[in-house]
């Protein structure tokens, strides 16, 4: 079994792309809903639950752990690979590919505040975006209206369009954060079809799969199962308009876990 997790519904984009390539695995997703949105807090406070949500996944049994989240990959990967007893996959914005994509030099990246002001996020700017404009976007809204389940909505749109409206003229927008692939269709519509959009969750199921080839994960019968630290009855129907279908749910209680910040 492989173990995916997220803040909340956002990581449900990567684990489909998992699914795809992996449809005989059985996969647990956990999205730590009642601390959601990570986005904005403190580094300390996303390490501690990041090592929870994956000690838990191992404690479930899963072979491989997918920080199916930026932000709590920016705060906790190495901690994760050091404490945890499996391999640990995890994900960062896609500026590699926006860089080798973009025409005019001008990239947007949506991601939370946490990856916008990480380390992580800095170096890999610094390392391989010289000479090409990168412009961050923080939108924690959008986060909010993904765990709402909304989509489609007027609010949704509009929201879009205030960020995209807030940069110049770029040709290529990172999805830098798991709740932005939902919505990919209403951000490609707002921002043009001269504008490419890129979502690093297919590249992040091909090194899952990669790994799970490596280590033998054995083929289940493609079962999903998901958890939340949530209120089940109010995450089920976002969790239905993300997922496009019902899965099943049930609600865990998982304490922080104690990590000694140096
Ligand atoms: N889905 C998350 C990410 O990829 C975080 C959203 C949040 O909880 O703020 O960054």
């Amino acid at each position: 079994m492989i173990g995916i997790f997220d803040s909340g519904l956002g990581g449900l984009s990567v684990m489909r792309a998992i699914h795809e390539r992996l449809p005989d695995t059985d996969l647990l997703y956990l999205a730590d809903s009642a601390y959601c949105p990570y986005g904005p807090r403190p580094l300390s406070e996303i390490r501690d639950r990041a090592l929870a949500c994956g000690r838990w996944l191992v404690d479930q049994g899963a072979r491989i752990v997918v920080v199916a989240c930026n932000t709590a990959t920016a705060a906790a990967i190495e901690l994760l690979r050091r404490e945890l007893p499996v391999p640990v996959v995890g994900m960062e914005p896609g500026v590699k590919p926006a860089v080798a994509a973009t025409r005019n030099g001008k990239v947007a990246v949506l991601a939370t505040s946490g990856t916008l002001a990480s380390d992580r996020f800095r170096s890999l700017v610094q390392a391989y975006a010289a000479g090409v404009e990168v412009y961050p976007l923080a939108c924690p809204d959008l986060v909010a209206q993904v765990e709402a389940g909304e989509l489609q909505s007027d609010q949704t749109r509009n929201l879009i369009e205030q960020h995209l409206a807030t940069v110049p003229e770029v040709d290529v927008i990172v999805l830098g954060c798991t709740h932005f692939p939902p919505l990919k269709p209403l951000i490609a519509t707002c921002a043009g079809s001269h504008v490419t959009v890129i979502d690093t969750g297919p590249a992040v199921a091909a090194q899952t799969e990669r790994i799970a080839r490596q280590i033998n994960v054995p083929a289940g019968s493609g079962t999903i199962r998901c958890a939340t630290t949530g209120d089940p009855q109010l995450v089920a129907p976002a969790l239905y308009n993300v997922w496009g279908a019902p899965l099943p749910l049930v609600g865990v209680q998982i304490d922080s876990a104690v990590v000694v910040h140096e």
